[in-house]
């Protein structure tokens, strides 16, 4: 793609200016040079941030298949587009060519087709790292269908919630899925979750482990057979350029989670763009994104940023630490990775492992490193510039959102300076502000407050599946005309940004994005809890971990503390998934709560912490005798 490509600081600037001054012009030349439209836009943007309403490239005419795909098959239909690299080494990778991906990705439609899914449909896909989910996510995209991927670490009532939400009639999963040591029931957790989905009409399966499997008659289909029957021609449906392209499900703070909607012009121009930039792809680079595709890290930096820009891209279906602690050094080496890009809490287990794992690896391929997901403290940051980039490859500290659909606030390499735990400098087209709790815009250097982005982008989501009073509520009513994103952040005497972490009920956890509410909703299912609050506390690996306090009604009190300590994380698993389990939970016979009622947290999370000397004015409180109660049985 040419034309769109910032080199050094001089020019990273100019272009910043010209893009907040004239954001149509700016958006507009990009997008009409660097993409395949079958008609162009009336209009570049139009918006209303009181209601909130944005249109991007309104009146266009396109598919964001042909510009990742077919556009690319006369200059570059034999270069590899998609490298597969198995969870088992001794398993071949697969090397899938741009030609290939167009056959399968036009005989997968064709088979969604042939199972009655139109235009505007929503197709659920459940589907371990393998070739299938980039395929079957292409193959929605290709004939309209809105897909919404559900990360298979999911449980069966957090995907029949999700399945149920809008209304998917399609599920495509798979027999099972490898992870590490272990293999997975996914089709148990898809036939267990369709128990309260009354609106699926059809599971396809692809085959992977190969294990045995229930077959329920007239709903459940093995894939491959259908895929070799289809036909291989399936011309593009062409979208106007705000059709959603899919959703996205992310926590928040009530137990519901939100189904984020993306659309298709705005999305495939601002993904293409920051991933051109941010990670200064060229031609013959082999670029891995270590993220699943399930999260939004997957769809915008392992699918369609890098297909629109014709580059190969990695999906790895395994994890880092099977067989060994090597294995993403392995592979970097293997398959000579020129940008990798991973999550702190990665970073910081693989740093405490032998550095043998490393140094046995030529990691000399690599030239820029990214991270994302949570902040990267500085010694992580540190042994990833060190251990892994050598202080030769620019590391590139992403901040961004599901909600965002792209890279928000970042280096670019080259250009701006790196500062450890720093995102540094908007990309350009993003206008961030920070906000004092009046609402006030802060302006200079040297402040820190409430992080918000003032003024449209193109891949921002444009609403809340079945729920835009949500949506308005959520991101666009703290603070007037702005986007809040619920991230603190502070802006240093140069102007550079550093975000500080969630402001709102949200934890991170190991880069996973995990809402206090939903946490809560489940604990409180349990048959002996009463109530229950959950705050993160700091964890040398996962950034954060998860603290509860539980009060019991009075039949759990006798009860053994440690089995219902497993129940309750077993509740969690079964509701939500493992990775929201609690690492540690205080049973306790009250919480500190407002006279409004409202729980206390930020007394709960400094207790969490250990950090009880200055807990603040808890004088308040309707009832502050239980915070000594609870200090004094800490864990
Ligand atoms: C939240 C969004 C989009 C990437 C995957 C997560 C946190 C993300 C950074 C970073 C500090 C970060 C924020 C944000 N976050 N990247 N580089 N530095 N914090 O997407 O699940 O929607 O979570 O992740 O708190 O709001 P997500």
């Amino acid at each position: 793609m040419s034309n769109y490509h910032i080199k050094n600081l001089e020019e990273y600037f100019q272009v910043y200016r010209k893009s907040v001054q004239n954001p149509e012009n700016f958006w507009g030349e990009i997008a009409e040079e660097n993409f395949l439209w079958r008609k162009t836009w009336d209009k570049v943007l139009e918006y209303d941030l009181s209601k909130p309403e944005v249109s991007w490239f309104k009146g266009a005419k396109l598919n964001i298949t042909e510009n990742c795909i077919d556009r690319h098959l006369f200059s570059r239909g034999e270069k590899t587009a998609i490298i597969f690299e198995p969870n088992d080494p001794s398993e071949k990778a697969q090397h899938i060519t741009y030609n290939e991906l167009h056959e399968r990705v036009c005989k997968f439609a064709n088979v969604l087709k042939n199972q009655g899914v139109k235009k505007g449909d929503r197709v659920c896909i459940y589907l371990p790292m393998i070739p299938e989910l980039a395929v079957s996510v292409l193959a929605c995209a290709r004939i309209g269908a809105i897909h919404s991927v559900v990360f298979a670490g999911f449980s069966a009532s957090a995907l029949a919630t999700r399945i149920n939400d809008c209304d998917c009639k399609i599920v495509i999963s798979s027999d099972g899925s490898f992870r590490g040591s272990k293999s997975i029931d996914l089709k148990g957790i898809v036939d267990e979750a369709l128990k309260s989905c009354d609106g699926v009409s059809s599971v396809l399966v692809a085959k992977r482990t190969n294990t045995e499997v229930q077959m329920k008659e007239g709903c459940d289909v093995w894939l491959q057979p259908l895929l070799d029957e289809a036909s291989s021609n399936c011309p593009a449906e062409m979208m106007d350029a705000e059709d959603p392209l899919f959703i996205l499900y992310t926590s928040g703070s009530t137990g519901k989670p939100k189904g984020m909607v993306h659309t298709t012009a705005g999305y495939m121009v601002y993904s293409a763009y920051t991933f051109k930039n941010v990670f200064q792809y060229r031609e013959a680079d082999v670029y891995w994104c270590t993220a699943d595709i399930g999260w939004i890290t997957g769809h915008s930096y392992i699918v369609y940023g890098p297909l629109a820009n014709g580059a190969t891209t990695v999906m790895f279906e395994g994890v880092p630490s099977y067989p060994n602690h090597g294995r993403f050094w392995e592979i970097v080496e293997k398959h000579k990775i020129t940008q990798f890009y991973t999550a702190p809490t990665a970073i910081r287990a693989l740093a405490k492992e032998k550095i043998d794992f490393v140094e046995k690896h030529d990691l000399s391929s690599l030239k820029v490193l990214g991270t994302v997901g949570e902040p990267i403290n500085e010694e992580a940051w540190h042994w990833y510039n060190d251990a892994i980039g050598h202080q030769k490859c620019p590391i590139v500290d992403t901040w961004w959102q599901t909600e965002t659909g792209g890279i928000m606030i970042s280096p670019i390499p080259y250009a701006t300076p790196a500062i450890p735990t720093f995102a540094t400098l908007p990309l350009p087209g993003i206008q961030p502000a920070l906000m004092d709790e009046n609402g006030k815009e802060l302006e200079g250097n040297q402040v820190s407050g409430r992080l918000c982005i003032k003024f449209p982008w193109p891949a921002m989501a444009r609403t809340i599946w079945g729920n835009h009073e949500r949506y308005r509520e959520t991101y666009f009513s703290t603070f007037e005309n702005s986007y809040f994103t619920g991230d603190g952040a502070l802006r240093n005497s140069t102007g550079f940004y550093r975000i500080t972490g969630r402001v709102d009920d949200v934890i991170i956890v190991s880069g996973h994005n995990l809402g206090t509410a939903p946490i809560e909703d489940a604990i409180n299912e349990h048959p002996a809890v009463a109530e229950s609050a959950i705050v993160g506390f700091p964890h040398e690996v996962k950034g954060n971990a998860l603290y509860g306090y539980v009060i019991l009604k009075e039949s759990g009190e006798s009860r053994n503390q440690d089995n219902l300590r497993k129940e309750i994380n077993q509740m969690i698993s079964d509701r939500i998934g493992p990775i929201a389990k609690l690492d540690k939970i205080q049973f306790t016979s009250g919480l500190p709560k407002t006279r409004s009622g409202k729980i206390m947290r930020r007394i709960l999370r400094k207790i969490a912490s250990k950090d009880i000397k200055d807990l603040g004015d808890t004088s308040t409180l309707l009832n502050p005798e239980v915070v000594q109660e609870i200090i004094d049985n800490a864990l």
